[in-house]
Order: structure tokens, then sequence, then C-alpha cells
């Protein structure tokens, strides 16, 4: 079984998702660690019994020892992936190369557009009338590494950056399970050159998303989609 740990900052709606998937996409969440205390997505993580850890920036001396103390906790979990799921930080050259390859991203636009903060508030500015998220490899970069998977969602008149941002987030719980699950299963191979050994079976269902490759994510409890 995959041994998924999950990077967290926020309310961990993609750590939910994640969870509520993993029985029947082969892989398992076996721990999740933060950046602050007092999120959602550790409530989430105690109240599912998943062991949490909470590495806090201001308790070391400087990035480069923040750094090295995220590479040796996340180490501590043995994951066999490591899944950015709405981590607010930059993680560090230590981290990226203890875990090079293994490690993803969730991130709401599409890249190489709008990378860094405000996705979908920059998709705004720059009045494209199609976003969506992206999972991607993390390297060194700013959301720079080879792209995994990609969803689109249309921009609507009125949009604001919240309203849009929620249904890019729509998108992103079915993506980011999809894509570790087809990890698990080896349809994709992770590493310096990423590739999609089985190129996933189009869903037939209506969806308010377009996904590429079209990746699904069944509900919990439904067979397996191969
Ligand atoms: C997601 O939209 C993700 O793309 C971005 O941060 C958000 C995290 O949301 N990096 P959540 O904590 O998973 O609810």
């Amino acid at each position: 079984m995959l041994r998924v740990l999950t990077l967290a900052s926020g309310g961990g709606s993609n750590l939910r998702a994640l969870c509520a998937a993993q029985a029947h996409l082969g892989y398992t969440v076996v721990g999740v660690v933060t950046d602050r205390e007092g999120i959602g997505a550790l409530a989430f993580a105690a109240s599912e019994g998943i062991p949490t850890c909470t590495v806090l920036p201001k308790a070391h001396p400087n990035r480069p020892a923040w750094d090295a103390a995220l590479a040796e906790t996340c180490a501590s979990f043995s994951p066999d992936l490591v899944v950015l799921a709405g981590f607010m930080r930059i993680v560090g050259p230590t981290v990226v190369a203890a875990f090079r390859g293994r490690i993803v991203n969730v991130h709401p636009a599409l890249l190489p557009s709008f990378p860094g903060v405000d996705g979908p508030a920059q998709a705004l500015r720059a009045g494209v009338r199609v976003s969506g998220c992206t999972v991607h490899v993390v390297d060194e970069g700013l959301d720079s590494g080879p792209i995994l998977a990609q969803a689109t969602v249309p921009v609507l008149p009125g949009d604001t950056a919240a309203a849009l941002h929620q249904r890019i987030q729509t998108a992103e719980h079915a993506l980011l399970p999809a894509v570790v699950g087809a990890v698990a299963r080896g349809d994709l191979s992770l590493g310096a050159a990423p590739v999609w050994n089985r190129w996933p079976a189009p869903s037939t269902g209506a969806a308010a998303s377009t996904f590429y490759p079209p990746v699904t994510a069944s509900p919990p409890g439904a067979p397996h989609p191969t």
C-alpha cells in the first residue's frame, strides 16, 4: 500500500478528499505535517486518528534550519509519496532532495500560468475564460515542476476570486486523489521524468470539470474504475 504523507496549512479539504478515496484507490494517508497550529487539517486528522506533526518556522533560527527539520519530520513517517495539499510555503532544497521526484503539489490554476499565491485572483485579473487546477511534481522552483494532470473549470460572469477558487477546489478534490491513486497502481511513474504508463479511460459521467488525463476518482464504496 502506497504510504502518503500530506502537508497542509489550512482547512484541509484536499486532505479530506484524499482520505475519503484512499480505501478504494489503494493508498493510505499515514500522517499530516503542518506549518501552522490550530488549523482545520489538524482537527480533521485528529478526528480520523491520523498522526500529525507541526513544524513551525518561528521555532527555527532560519529557513534552512526549518527546511532540515521539516525533512527530518517527513522522513519519520517513511512516506512513499509526499502530497502538498494546501501547504502554503515553498518547501526548501533539503526537503526536495530528500524526496526528489516523490513530492506532488496541487495548485489552483492551470500552470504554468498563475503560479504562486492567489491563483484564482490572478486568473480573474488576466481575464481568462477557463481556469482550473494542476497536480505537478515539486522541484526547487515556484510551482515549476513537471505537470502530471490538470482539470479545467469555466470562469463565469460575475465570478469573485472566492467563487472561482471554490469551483476549482471541487475539481481538485477529484483530481488529486485520482493522481495519487494512479501512482499507487503504477499507472503513473514519478521521478525525474514522470510518465503515464496507462492513460486512464475517459470518465463517462457528465462533469462540471474536464480532466487531462481523464482521470476519475470514484466515490467511496464504488468499484474501482479500472
Ligand atoms: C487549495 O486550493 C490548493 O490548490 C492550494 O491551497 C488550497 C488548500 O485548500 N494550494 P485546502 O486546505 O485543501 O482546503
